[in-house]
């Protein structure tokens, strides 16, 4: 699994703590910045790692800013995203078991790091339940269909 990283600077060190975690695990990642000391525009990071994710050379993104929200709201604008702000370990398994997340997104000013990393160790590692889940991917599509401009 190759993952695209990016934060903000609200985001920044625990993304470092997350660099860590990732290499530990042997797990490919590229990090999309923002760099050490940077102020930046969450909006713009969440960007440049989504952008990469959409042409199909990373699997899945995890994306920090202080709330885990901003990063969010823009990683859902992009079709086929399904980025899910997560808080502690239940939410995370719930956001792969039910909802297939492929964008996890985690606020560097509300988790510790060692929650944080709780999170995203059962964010890699669960599967999906599919069954009535993906019946409820399938209506999303559609809602997608509707509302999406873009075709991919
Ligand atoms: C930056 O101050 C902060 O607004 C940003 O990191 C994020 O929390 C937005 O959702």
């Amino acid at each position: 699994m190759k993952i695209a990283l990016a934060s903000d600077h609200a985001g920044y060190d625990l993304k470092i703590g997350i660099v860590g975690f990732l290499k530990k695990r042997g797990i490919e990642f590229k990090d999309f910045g923002c760099g050490p000391g940077e102020k930046v525009n969450y909006v713009d990071y969440a960007e440049k790692a989504i952008q990469m994710m959409k042409k199909k050379e990373f699997d899945r993104a995890i994306l920090v800013c202080g709330t885990g929200l901003g990063m969010s709201i823009v990683a859902n604008k992009y079709r086929g995203i399904r980025a899910t702000p997560c808080w502690d370990e239940y939410v995370a398994e719930m956001s792969r078991k039910h909802n297939d997340s492929n964008c996890l997104t985690l606020g560097g000013r509300i988790l510790p790091l060692d929650e944080a990393l709780q999170i995203v160790q059962i964010w890699l590692d669960t599967h999906f339940e599919e069954g009535r889940h993906q019946m409820r991917l399938e209506k999303l599509l559609q809602v997608e269909e509707k509302n999406f401009k873009s075709k991919k």
